[in-house]
């Protein structure tokens, strides 16, 4: 690939505004490309974000050849659709969260990149984020002794940003694939992969999960407890708690910038970071460092780590009782 990465974005909702907005701080990358489902809206967003070429259809862009990678920001119910679709024609992809549905479209998306030797990644934004990095290795190195307890909160009250689809149920809503994957995510890359996951939940009156709590239990003695809410105004925000010390993590835990680091003894440090844009430059360089270094997934968000997750949430809709109309039978 000669001159900067080409981005194209599928779909122009709310996260494909912010992705245009933070590809400006990303070296070695432009957005080129843009694709909408209305060709007036694939216009405004072009003509809002400086973006040379748009597409009134999804096919249409990726059957075009303008661009070296596409980014799926449409809905997760149409996600694994839209990833194969760019596979298919020879595209590498970053995929919005959650990376699809359930597990067994995560795997079948997976098998293709795979097969076709494409690079593919989850948007799981928050793991690039240089404050969460920081505590995986303040973690991993001991810092706070062996870690045991992750407790997070996930508030996301009543008059929060929530796109309309996450109160629907036939169009894939619920609490727990819209927000709780960043948690599930969190304890995965700061524990490792749980042993045994449950959850109860509240349901909204369209059907869909608005409030919950899960537990994830791993080998070493460790759990992790996440609270998760539509309807109460509490923080989104972690912590860490080890044999030895702890880290707390201000909001918001998608991409926070502040932490403090507490040693045996009482020894407190302030941690800070920045954030490039809103946060999501920093994935965005980890896919053109790994489009550039020829590889096909990143170690941030390694893709058996993706599905076993999207397993772990299968499991989880399993505890509470939440299924798609979508879905057949007997499994999800
Ligand atoms: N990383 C983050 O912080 C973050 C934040 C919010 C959302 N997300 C994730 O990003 C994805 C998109 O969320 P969003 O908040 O941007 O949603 P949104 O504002 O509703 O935008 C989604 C876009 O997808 C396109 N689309 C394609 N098929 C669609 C369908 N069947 N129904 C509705 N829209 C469809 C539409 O664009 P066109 O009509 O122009 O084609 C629409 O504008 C979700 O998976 C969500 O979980 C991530």
């Amino acid at each position: 690939m000669s001159g900067a990465i080409r981005f194209g974005i599928l779909g122009t909702g709310r996260i494909a505004r912010r992705f245009a907005e933070d590809l400006r701080h990303v070296a070695d990358a432009e957005l080129t490309a843009v694709a909408s489902r209305g060709p007036e809206r694939a216009d405004a967003f072009a003509d809002a974000h400086g973006v040379p070429l748009r597409y009134p259809s999804y096919e249409s862009l990726v059957a075009d050849g303008a661009v070296d990678v596409v980014y799926v920001a449409t809905p997760h119910l149409v996600h694994c659709e839209h990833m194969l679709l760019c596979l298919e024609a020879g595209l590498p992809v970053l995929c919005e969260k959650p990376f699809t549905m359930n597990a067994r479209e995560a795997t079948r998306v997976v098998a293709e990149a795979r097969a076709r030797g494409l690079f593919a990644m989850e948007a799981m934004w928050t793991r690039y984020v240089p404050l969460v990095r920081r505590v995986r290795e303040l973690v991993r190195g001991g810092a706070i002794g062996g870690p045991r307890v992750l407790a997070a909160s996930l508030g996301l009250a009543p008059d929060a940003e929530v796109a309309g689809y996450v109160r629907r149920l036939e169009e894939g809503g619920g609490l727990l694939l819209d927000a709780v994957v960043y948690p599930v995510s969190l304890s995965f890359h700061l524990l490792g992969p749980p042993a045994a996951a449950t959850a109860v939940a509240q349901f909204h009156e369209a059907g869909v999960d608005d409030q919950e709590a899960v537990v994830l239990s791993f080998e070493r003695g460790a759990l992790a407890t996440i609270v998760a809410s539509l309807r109460a105004a509490m923080p989104a925000a972690f912590a860490v708690y080890g044999e030895e010390g702890s880290i707390e993590v201000a909001p918001p835990l998608f991409a926070p910038t502040r932490a403090t680091l507490r040693r045996r003894g009482g020894r407190e440090e302030e941690l800070e970071d920045r954030l490039l844009g809103h946060g999501l430059a920093h994935e965005a360089a980890e896919v053109v460092r790994c489009l550039r270094e020829g590889r096909t997934e990143s170690d941030g968000m390694p893709l058996d780590e993706t599905v076993a997750i999207m397993r772990v949430l299968d499991e989880l809709r399993r505890h509470v009782g939440l299924r798609y109309p979508f879905e057949e039978e007997g499994g999800t």
